[in-house]
């Protein structure tokens, strides 16, 4: 069986000092949690270390939102993946589209990442999705295809079965335009063909996919509902407790 996971990607957000507050308020609220459901928090790099010790102990596992495509040495600004698994990291939240977009990340990018992160031990979250024209065009699982093969089909099978994916619709994130849940089941069922194709359908069923893009405790249980949708990556929702608990008794 495959692992539900419900996954708070902060970004840009909260002072440290709020971060740890947040991260204690979702420890919280862990009792009323279903025990099978995976909870993760990805603050920002500053945060990691006073946030993984604020939430030792619990069932709130820590990512970090990147690392660097190098190890270590001379790369002024970067934070490597030993560097965020010493921090207390188990996750790392790679190929988000705000990465893709703003800060040059690419598919060739992300192989290295990918395997600098499963190599320290974390289990990277993967993150795909098309822009609101590829949709437009008709041209979504094309463009998620290729993100998939690009990136995960360069891994062995023994790393690849270590990823969780995340489907986010560049256009229904941060825009309060969620998917419909028929259109992410679409994509969630093309994306673990895709794996399957590639690495075998037992492999594929293993595999977590979640979905990401306004997912607020409104639409959260018809999300996770659908059979290839296996939880949610959450923005803005993920920066109140209340709400990102209430999205992760949604299943
Ligand atoms: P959102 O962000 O929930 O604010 O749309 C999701 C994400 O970017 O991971």
């Amino acid at each position: 069986m495959r692992k539900k996971i419900v996954a708070g990607n902060w970004k840009m957000n909260t002072s440290v000092v709020e971060g740890e507050a947040l991260a204690a308020a979702v420890a919280a609220g862990m009792p009323e949690v279903p025990s099978d459901v995976e909870i993760i928090i990805a603050p920002p790099f500053t945060h990691l270390v006073s946030v993984a010790k604020a939430v030792s102990g619990t069932r709130v596992a820590v990512a970090a939102q990147n690392c660097a495509d190098e190890p270590k040495g001379a790369f002024t600004g970067e934070v490597s993946a030993p560097m965020i698994a010493g921090a207390g990291c188990k996750y790392v939240i790679l190929g988000h589209s705000e990465r893709r977009q703003y800060y040059g990340e690419t598919s060739e990018k992300l192989v290295k990442k990918m395997r600098l992160a499963l190599a320290e031990g974390l289990s990277p979250i993967f993150c795909v999705g098309e822009k609101f024209e590829e949709r437009n065009a008709g041209n979504h699982f094309s463009v998620v295809g290729a993100q998939i093969a690009e990136v995960l089909f360069e891994l062995e099978p023994e790393e690849a079965s270590k990823v969780v994916v995340a489907y986010e619709p560049v256009w229904a994130i941060g825009t309060g335009i969620t998917a419909t849940a028929a259109q992410a089941q679409e994509i969630h069922a093309f994306i673990r063909g895709t794996l399957a194709g590639r690495f075998g359908s037992d492999f594929a069923d293993g595999i977590s996919i979640l979905y990401g893009g306004s997912c607020k405790p409104s639409n959260a249980a018809e999300l996770f509902a659908c059979p290839d949708i296996d939880g949610g990556l959450i923005g803005g929702a993920s920066l109140k407790a209340d709400d990102f608990l209430a999205i992760a008794k949604s299943f």
